[in-house]
């Protein structure tokens, strides 16, 4: 019994060493080749990057401003710190912007309200503090505001409540006061909104009530 137990314990280990060792030098080394590979097609321009779930760490580099052509950018479940670069704001293209669930801990940057073709944002399940920022209401192709579980303070701002195309709003788990703004309840597009685990106030719109169920 014992012998095979050790034989097969051996070939386990045997099979699960890799022929050759390589660092973590060898994946920046091989997506800078891959830069230049890419950059030597003028012609094509990347318009998706999409690194959820590869366990990347550090900070979100500011070169992200410069693929211009990005229509999503999803950097979701990793383990990024830091700032969203202001270089964000540089993606007038840009529909989709996921960075939920890392450790991201300053506050949205003002620059990404240059990103008018924005549809949805997710900042789900990050440490980001500082306002919900009202010139959220000013990105009219917005359809979903994700901020669940982060530190945001301060208030809902009534400015959202002129997005005409917005569909869900997940505010839940913040340290959000005042009141909910009463035409909220006006929003026909809206099919859900999540506001609990704050600190809010006052009446819920009176509309909220008519939702279809
Ligand atoms: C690369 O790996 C080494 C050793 O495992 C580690 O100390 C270092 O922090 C890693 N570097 C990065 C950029 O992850
Ligand atoms: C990114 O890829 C994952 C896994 O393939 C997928 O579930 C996710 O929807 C993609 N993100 C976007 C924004 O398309
Ligand atoms: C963006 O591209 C320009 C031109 O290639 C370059 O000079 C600049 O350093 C790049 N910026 C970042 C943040 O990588
Ligand atoms: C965003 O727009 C403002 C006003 O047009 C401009 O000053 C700023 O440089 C832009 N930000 C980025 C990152 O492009
Ligand atoms: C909605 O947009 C109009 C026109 O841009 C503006 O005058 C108004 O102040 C906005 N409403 C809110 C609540 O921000």
């Amino acid at each position: 019994m014992f012998p095979l137990l050790l034989l097969l314990l051996l070939q386990y280990v045997l099979q699960s060493a890799p022929a050759t060792t390589f660092s973590n030098i060898t994946d920046v080394d091989t997506l800078l080749a891959f830069k230049v590979s890419v950059a030597a097609s003028s012609i094509s321009r990347v318009t998706v990057l999409n690194l959820t779930l590869e366990g990347l760490a550090g900070t979100i580099t500011p070169s992200i401003g410069n693929l211009t052509f990005l229509k999503i950018l999803d950097l979701s479940q990793n383990n990024f710190h830091g700032e969203i670069p202001s270089s964000i704001g540089r993606l007038l293209r840009l529909q989709h912007l996921n960075l939920a669930s890392n450790s991201l801990d300053s506050d949205v940057n003002a620059d990404l309200k240059n990103c008018t073709s924005l549809e949805s944002i997710d900042l789900d399940r990050n440490l980001l503090t500082g306002e919900i920022p009202a010139w959220l209401g000013g990105l009219s192709n917005l359809k979903t505001i994700k901020m669940y579980r982060n530190r945001f303070t301060g208030i809902i701002p009534p400015s959202i409540t002129n997005l005409s195309a917005l569909q869900t709003i997940d505010f839940t788990a913040n340290q959000l006061k005042g009141v909910i703004p009463q035409d909220l309840g006006k929003m026909t597009s809206l099919s859900s909104i999540q506001l609990s685990e704050n600190h809010l106030s006052g009446i819920i719109p009176a509309a909220f009530f008519n939702f279809p169920l």
